[in-house]
């Protein structure tokens, strides 16, 4: 009998270890550290070609001599997928989706194999086929070739891919997948590493790109797409509020284009709708004025979008005042309250002051706090802001109103959304002509003149 080998391998980075250690030396987190049993059944000797004469396969070539252009890129029948995975799909790519059980992310994927026109094998460990064919009629979509295959152990898989020879390859999901080369159990680090590799190399060897589903959990103490990270070419992430309705599909790594790219989608009742403008969503279509909102133009990896920004002040019931945020960060809120009451005089201190991003997204952008503070002094005062007004600047401690990046394309998009005005920061005006835009921009350089041209 072959005799078990025990290894230890950390669950955050992957490294292998020979022996158990409360911290990974490689990535230094603690506790991450988990026994696997490893057997590779009749593992090759390995060939030392440095040393011996034997030929090496493979030959160096001349970077001048490398041919370039000849990427094989497939536009894909979903823009937004094609956005993200920076202009379509190369052939021979490995791509994780990654995301919180639930989100979507089989939908996405089997929505693409049923409008490509190829033919494509959507590999099911997690469902059997009448489950994949109830959601395919949900989504009301049919492709004669596309074929389903409820699989998991991995050479078998492969004997399938050989004689139907897809187009593309759907795994759903990796963490179900089992190698018969390792004895570990499905979803354990060791087999997520073998299955991976597996159809990495089979994704090289034969040009037909893979899609894999992977998931991650609130904590992300499973293994998987960290770990995977390091394997596939481009990492892409499904996120969003179960509570919501839209997704967004961000790109984590890409080997083949930006990583600022972002695709927005709807969850429908007939599966995924692509946005194209985004704002649709996040501004709350209301009648009449009311106190406490602002907009802003904000920027989501390199889209521009309108988002709306909703404060609520109100008298402190208890003795403590509450602050609560939602989308927004609380400490960065206090700062922002705390500017207002020392540099113009806005007393928030005896009132629960509760702030929302509108459509439960979270923004990081720093050009959302002009829009933040307008909404709070809004609130407090109970003077509503023109709808058609938007702001795009960052709030500094001083109370001075710092200039963001991209503000070109940040007014571009409030201006074809049919906003009348924007605020920006007055150092923001370099290098720009306000008078080439269909809106009015008006450069302020601290809050208080802010107050007094929007109170006016
Ligand atoms: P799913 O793709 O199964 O998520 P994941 O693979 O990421 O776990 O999607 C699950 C949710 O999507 C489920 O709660 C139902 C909802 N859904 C719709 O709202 N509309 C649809 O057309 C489909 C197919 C699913
Ligand atoms: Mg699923």
């Amino acid at each position: 009998m072959a005799k078990i080998k025990k290894q230890f391998f950390c669950k955050n980075c992957g490294t292998a270890h020979t022996k158990w250690n409360g911290k990974c030396s490689a990535c230094n987190e603690w506790n991450t550290l988990v026994e696997e049993v490893v057997q590779k059944e009749d593992k090759k000797e390995i060939t030392r070609t440095w040393r011996a004469d034997g030929k090496p396969k493979t030959e160096p070539i001349l970077i001048q001599d490398v041919q370039t252009g000849n990427t094989k890129r497939t536009k894909l029948p979903d823009s937004e997928l094609n956005r993200v995975l920076g202009g379509g799909l190369v052939s021979g790519s490995l791509i994780l989706l990654g995301g919180e059980p639930g989100i979507g992310k089989s939908t996405l994927l089997l929505q693409l194999a049923l409008r490509l026109p190829a033919k494509i094998v959507y590999v099911s460990g997690e469902e059997s086929e009448e489950q994949i064919k109830m959601r395919a009629t949900r989504i009301g979509l049919q492709n004669a070739t596309c074929y389903l295959l409820a699989e998991t152990d991995t050479q078998e898989m492969f004997k399938h891919f050989k004689t139907l020879s897809p187009d593309l390859v759907i795994v759903d999901s990796i963490q179900t997948l089992t190698s018969p080369l390792l004895d570990s159990t499905p979803g354990s680090v060791s087999q997520i590493r073998e299955c991976a590799g597996e159809l990495q190399r089979f994704a090289k060897e034969t040009n037909i790109p893979v899609f894999l589903i992977g998931h991650i959990t609130k904590e992300g103490t499973i293994a998987g797409p960290k770990l995977l990270e390091h394997i596939v070419d481009t990492v892409l992430q499904f996120e969003g509020d179960h509570h919501y309705t839209y997704r967004i599909l961000r790109t984590i790594k890409n080997r083949f284009g930006s990583t600022a790219e972002l695709g927005i989608y709807e969850m429908q009742s007939g599966g995924l709708r692509e946005v194209e403008n985004p704002s649709e969503l996040l501004i709350s279509q209301k009648d009449d004025d009311l106190s406490g909102s602002a907009i802003c133009a904000t920027l989501e990896g390199l889209r521009p979008m309108l988002i709306e920004t909703q404060a609520l002040v109100s008298t402190a019931v208890y003795g403590t005042p509450q602050r609560s945020a939602t989308g927004f960060d609380l400490r960065r809120l206090n700062m922002l309250l705390a500017v207002l009451e020392k540099r113009c005089g806005f007393h928030f201190g005896a009132n629960d002051v509760f702030l929302n991003i509108a459509g439960g997204i979270r923004i990081d952008d720093p050009a959302i706090d002009l829009a933040i503070v307008s909404a709070l002094v809004s609130s407090l005062q109970t003077i509503p802001i023109d709808a058609k007004i938007c702001f795009a600047g960052e709030v500094g401690l001083s109370g001075e109103i710092r200039s963001v990046n991209r503000v070109d394309q940040r007014i571009q998009e409030a201006s074809r959304l049919g906003f009348k005005q924007i605020f920006i920061s007055k150092y923001n005006l370099k290098g720009l002509h306000p008078e080439k835009y269909d809106i009015e921009v008006i450069p302020v350089g601290k809050i208080d003149e802010l107050f007094s041209l929007l109170m006016s």
